[in-house]
C-alpha cells in the first residue's frame, strides 16, 4: 500500500486518549484517495513507530486531527519536551485541533495494517476545514523541520552526522528566519547540546531497540 516514494508531509497529529487527555506529535502523513462504492474517499496514512501514545489513542478512540501549521516552534516544542500548545474543540466530538493550525482534517481510523515496529494505519477524512491562507514557503521554517527531525532521532543517529546537517540548517536560520524560528531553532541546538553532554550515558531498552532499527 505504502510506495516508497510516496509524497510525505509534515504534520502535527492531534488525539485524545479514552479519558480525554490531549497529545500532540508530529508526524509525517501521506495523503490517498480510496473508492468506496461509487464514492472517493479522501483518506490519510500515519505509520507511528511502536511504542507511541498517538498509535494507543487512535487504537482506543479511532480518531485523530491532522493539523497543518506553519509555526515550526510546535515541531521542535513536542520533540524538546514542550507539548502543551492551545487547542481548540471540533463540532460534534471529533476531537480537538491546533489554535494555530491553518487547516484541520478531522480523521476516523479505517484500517490498520498490524506490525511489530511501525504499524500502517489509514484514517478516513470526515472534515477538512481551512482556517487562516498559506502565506508561503519559508527556508527557516524548513531547516527547523529537518532540526527536529533530527532531534527526534538523536538516540539513532551518528551525532557527528546530526551536528553536520544542523550546521547546514543553520544558514537558512540566520538569513531567514523570524523570531519564531529563532526560538525553535535555540530550543533545538539546546537538545543537541545536552545529548552531547550526556551521550555516553547508559541507554535506555526502547532506545537501543530503535537504534538496531535505525542501523
Ligand atoms: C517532522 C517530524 C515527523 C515525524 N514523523 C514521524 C512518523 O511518521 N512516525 C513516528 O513514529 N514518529 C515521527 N516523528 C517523531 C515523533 O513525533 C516523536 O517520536 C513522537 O514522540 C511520537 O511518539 P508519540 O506518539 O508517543 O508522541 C516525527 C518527528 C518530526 C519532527
Amino acid at each position: 500500500m505504502t510506495a516508497p516514494n510516496d509524497v510525505i508531509y509534515e504534520t502535527l497529529v492531534t488525539t485524545e486518549s479514552p479519558d480525554g487527555v490531549l497529545h500532540i506529535a508530529p508526524m509525517g502523513v501521506r495523503y490517498r484517495s480510496a473508492q468506496r462504492g461509487n464514492q472517493a474517499v479522501d483518506q490519510v496514512v500515519v505509520m507511528p513507530f511502536r511504542p507511541s501514545t498517538t498509535l494507543d489513542n487512535l487504537l482506543a478512540t479511532r480518531r485523530a486531527v491532522l493539523n497543518i501549521v506553519t509555526d515550526t516552534r510546535l515541531f521542535a516544542g513536542c520533540v524538546t519536551g514542550r507539548r502543551e500548545w492551545p487547542s481548540v474543540a471540533l463540532a460534534g466530538g471529533r476531537g480537538r485541533r491546533l489554535s494555530v493550525a491553518l487547516r484541520h482534517l478531522a480523521l476516523e481510523l479505517s484500517d490498520v495494517q498490524e506490525d511489530p515496529l511501525r504499524p500502517v494505519l489509514t484514517l478516513d477524512v470526515c472534515e477538512d476545514l481551512t482556517h487562516a491562507p498559506f502565506p508561503g514557503l519559508n527556508r527557516a521554517q524548513a531547516a527547523v523541520i529537518e532540526g527536529a527531525v533530527l532531534v527526534s532521532r538523536l538516540h539513532l543517529l551518528p551525532l557527528a552526522r546530526i551536528e553536520q546537517e544542523m550546521a547546514i540548517g543553520q544558514t537558512a536560520i540566520d538569513r531567514t528566519a523570524s523570531a519564531a524560528e529563532h526560538e525553535a531553532w535555540g530550543w533545538l541546538c539546546e537538545a543537541v547540546a545536552y545529548h552531547r553532554a550526556h551521550q555516553n550515558e547508559p541507554q535506555n531498552d526502547h532506545q537501543s531497540d530503535r537504534q538496531q532499527v535505525a542501523a
